[in-house]
């Protein structure tokens, strides 16, 4: 049966580089596409961010495809990854030849727990002085997240996993976080190391080489792969899964980019690895591999987006990318 993808390119860029991405996904498999829509644009047309048949045709998908939305995103992609059931986003964060980067050895995944921490929307306004976030850390989740990651530290052959984690300040949540997570790694036989978050972000910008696979709390996890991205190049090139046990929603990490958007400029590295992510979480193994090697051959030999020094646009770089794919 043909595997259906909803496509949900969001706003600003997200309009650029989702057609992108949707013509290398084209090129190498057979899916049907289901088109749909969520975001500022929306929520200006109809006064809602995140239509009901977007979350239907998400939650029946056997994958979504998503571009970026804008001051909208907590409306939208945080309701879209719990319908999707997502615990955990994979941020990979790699360089690649031809691209400089601050941190040329950069190698390194951060799994980013995905439905807790201080993104739990628990938020109140006691009075005109005083606010409030109430920080949710379960062991279900922290179990979950730590399985994840044993798994996925086996299946891509490294050595082990570190927990990046703030329990001296946060001693009860993060306690919590971290002691679950060394005790699943333990009984699967999986190394763990762990780490305060905010020397972590010092070490990663001096010498990211000593990281392999980062295990974060929410926010941690959104912050450490932004500065992930400023070592390998950018955010232009990041990918991201949300991934659940039995659908995805793959995305870039970058946001929908209103200082460049329409103009056709923006980099779809990000969302093209995004749908080589997509590929291999629906068992399109080769597909995926195709897709990174002509993505890779691309930003090695040229021609680059502005972003990566270059003068190409979004379309002229997609095409080198689907020539670059073997014939089907
Ligand atoms: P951003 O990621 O949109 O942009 C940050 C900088 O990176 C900008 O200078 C932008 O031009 C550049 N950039 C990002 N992606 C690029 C690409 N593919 N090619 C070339 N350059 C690229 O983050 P920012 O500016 O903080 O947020 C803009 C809007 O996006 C906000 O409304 C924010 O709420 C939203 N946002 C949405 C996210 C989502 O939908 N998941 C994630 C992050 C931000
Ligand atoms: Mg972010």
């Amino acid at each position: 049966m043909t595997e259906t993808v909803a496509v949900l390119p969001g706003d600003g860029i997200g309009h650029e580089v989702v057609p992108a991405t949707l013509r290398v996904l084209e090129a190498v498999a057979d899916f049907e596409f289901v088109h749909v829509e969520a975001g500022d644009a929306v929520a200006e047309r109809t006064g809602d961010p995140l239509p009901d048949e977007t979350v239907e045709a998400v939650t029946n998908a056997d994958a979504t495809l998503f571009g970026a939305t804008g001051e909208t995103s907590a409306d939208v992609i945080l309701p879209l990854r719990d319908a999707v059931d997502s615990f955990v986003n994979v941020r990979p964060a790699r360089t690649y030849p031809g691209v400089d980067a601050v941190q040329p050895e950069t190698d390194l995944v951060i799994l980013r727990e995905n439905t807790e921490g201080v993104y739990a929307g628990i938020e109140n306004r006691l009075s005109e002085d005083v606010s409030t976030l109430t920080r949710l850390v379960t062991q279900s989740a922290s179990r979950r997240l730590g399985e994840f990651a044993c798994d996925y530290a086996d299946a891509n052959g490294h050595d082990g996993v570190t927990v990046a984690h703030k329990n001296n300040v946060m001693r009860v949540t993060d306690g919590l976080f971290v002691d679950t997570i060394r005790e699943v790694a333990s009984d699967r036989g999986v190394d763990v190391d762990d780490g305060y978050m905010d020397a972590m972000a010092t070490h990663l910008a001096m010498d990211p080489t000593g990281y392999d696979v980062i295990v974060c709390p929410n926010l941690a996890g959104d912050m450490l792969s932004d500065l992930a991205a400023g070592l390998v190049g950018g955010l232009g090139l990041l990918p991201s899964a949300n991934v659940g046990s039995d659908r995805g929603l793959f995305e870039p990490v970058h946001g929908c980019a209103p200082d460049i958007a329409g103009e056709g400029v923006a980099n779809p590295t990000a969302t093209i690895l995004s749908a080589a992510m997509l590929l291999d979480f629906l068992d399109h193994d080769d597909a995926a591999a195709d897709v990174r090697t002509a993505v890779e051959s691309t930003l090695a030999e040229g021609p680059r987006t502005p972003d990566l020094g270059g003068s190409a646009g979004t379309d002229a770089f997609t095409d080198r990318v689907i020539e670059r794919l073997p014939e089907s």
